[in-house]
């Protein structure tokens, strides 16, 4: 992994009650027996951020929210903005993700009005970017994807804490993963749009994986050029798998 920290965030998608907490409990408790340097985030979902924040307190694990409104607040029902996640306890905000782009239509430009709104409450984004099979067929898979950085990074990210996630939709829940040398192509081709982008700044941005990361395919990922964390889904419900990643970092 090129940068000097892993990052490595779990997302827990609609998943997780008050009984779930003693998994991130339990995630907490090994990494302090197994100190592994990576930097480690939960998502849960919204309803659990606060009770997380306070379950999770001095254990050095960030907690994120899933997806924000890219307003301030007002007359906006069933949403919730980027100051309110921080209120609750929230440092990180996935946005962007596949999920949300296909279940509620956003486009890039909503993402980059998200990840503005994020920055600016002083949450650090996680900007998801990926391409579909069928982009992946006709070998536009990097092409795709760095459209979508250009359009979903906005510029003022330029003065914040950010990452990049890249994601195939394809490969998300599917037990599917891209090679090591598709995935490093990719890599490659963000990093060269957020340069181009931000100039020097986008060269320090992390560039997680995510798609079916699991304990047994970890090592090979992070050892990949350009990756610098992982984004996991399925895997990070529990702690013996969550874990089981977390000891390959
Ligand atoms: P998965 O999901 O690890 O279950 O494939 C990843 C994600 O959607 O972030």
């Amino acid at each position: 992994m090129p940068s000097a920290r892993a990052f490595i965030v779990g997302n827990w998608k609609m998943n997780g009650l008050e009984a779930e907490l003693a998994e991130a409990r339990a995630i907490a408790a090994w990494l302090d027996e197994h100190p592994v340097g990576a930097r480690v985030g939960l998502c849960p979902p919204a309803t659990l951020i606060s009770r997380m924040a306070e379950a999770l307190a001095g254990t050095g694990i960030e907690i994120g929210g899933q997806d924000c409104s890219a307003e301030a607040s007002g007359a906006h029902t069933g949403d919730v903005s980027a100051q309110m996640l921080r209120d609750a306890g929230a440092g990180l905000v996935i946005v962007g993700h596949s999920e949300r782009r296909a279940d509620h239509g956003e486009k890039n430009a909503d993402v980059a009005a998200k990840a503005k709104a994020a920055a600016g409450c002083g949450l650090e984004p996680i900007i998801c970017v990926g391409e579909s099979l069928q982009e992946r067929r006709i070998g536009r898979a990097s092409a795709v994807v760095a459209g979508q950085v250009r359009a979903s990074v906005p510029l003022v990210l330029a003065e914040h804490a950010f990452a990049v996630a890249y994601e195939p939709v394809w490969a998300i829940g599917s037990g599917l993963t891209p090679s090591v040398v598709e995935i490093e192509a990719v890599h490659r081709a963000i990093r060269s749009a957020l340069t181009e982008r931000l100039g020097e700044r986008g060269a320090a941005v992390p560039i997680l994986y995510g798609g079916s990361v699991k304990a047994d395919n970890a090592a090979g990922i992070f050892a990949a050029d350009e990756v610098g964390g992982a984004l996991v889904g399925g895997a990070s419900l529990t702690a013996e798998s969550f874990t089981g990643i977390l000891a390959a970092a």
